[in-house]
């Protein structure tokens, strides 16, 4: 489409832009989206977080995380909140009770329930109405988003990929072998791929971004710019005014 008819159809529809990162486990997309959201002034939605939260509810009531219809209506009922520096699941900070291994282990029951994505989605999709947001995960631009203004799909290769992974670790003093990581990181891949709900797949109007070899500073710029070229610059012929430009698109 246009550019100018485009950014049109934005404006008219009176809604926030929507700017979705998806990419593979390791590709850095975490820290990188939540910075993007903060240098454009867009709120940021870390859709992981929400499954986690769902995840540990469940693991917190003992519930057998196999029970699809049983999950589901947990993933329907928690209140699941974001703060500038916080994750809240029914009125408790769980920032960190979210990131255990335990809770990291058992996510994949969740996240393979149709129904609870169904809940995700709709979440996240009411989270934004109205904002401009950043988003992140696997399914944005495909399942949760696919009219977003401008999508990115953030990635690296599964070599680079573990090593900063196997670095991550040494910093936190924690000593893995690379092969293995690499072995693992492939494995997983490989279910994130293949998973029937909300699989990670690449959309076909994102700008992919190859990370290798960058810090983040330079991923961040990248971003920056390409979220500052969706950004509307022409007039649309067919509009009584000119198009006004949404100033915190702006990158500053
Ligand atoms: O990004 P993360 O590691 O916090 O994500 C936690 C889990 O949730 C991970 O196993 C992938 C899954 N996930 C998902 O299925 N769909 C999303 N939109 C985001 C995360």
């Amino acid at each position: 489409m246009h550019a100018a008819i485009r950014y049109q159809c934005i404006l008219v529809r009176g809604k926030g832009l929507i700017v979705t990162i998806d990419g593979p486990a390791g590709s850095g997309k975490s820290s990188v989206a939540k910075r993007l959201a903060s240098e454009i002034g867009f709120s940021f939605l870390d859709t992981g977080a929400m499954y986690r939260c769902v995840t540990l509810a469940c693991l917190r009531k003992e519930m057998d995380l196999g029970q699809i219809q049983e999950v589901a209506n947990i993933a329907s009922q928690v209140q699941i909140e974001f703060f500038a520096d916080k994750v809240v699941l029914d009125g408790e900070d769980v920032s960190e009770a979210i990131r255990t291994p335990t809770v990291t282990k058992s996510i994949w029951a969740i996240a393979d329930n149709a129904a609870v994505r169904e809940s995700m989605v709709a979440a996240q999709r009411r989270w934004t109405a109205g904002r401009d947001a950043v988003t992140e995960g696997r399914d944005q631009g495909t399942i949760a988003f696919p009219d977003a203004e401008c999508k990115i799909f953030l990635t690296a290769t599964p070599e680079e990929r573990a090593r900063r992974r196997v670095s991550q670790l040494l910093e936190l003093g924690v000593e893995v072998n690379y092969e293995e990581v690499l072995e693992m990181q492939n494995q997983r891949d490989r279910q994130d791929t293949q998973r029937e709900s909300g699989g990670l797949k690449q959309a076909t109007d994102s700008i992919m971004v190859w990370t290798d070899g960058m810090t983040e500073d330079e991923v961040l710029q990248s971003l920056v710019a390409i979220v500052g070229s969706k950004r509307p610059t022409e007039v649309n012929p067919m509009a009584e005014q000119p198009l006004q430009h949404k100033p915190h698109l702006m990158p500053r």
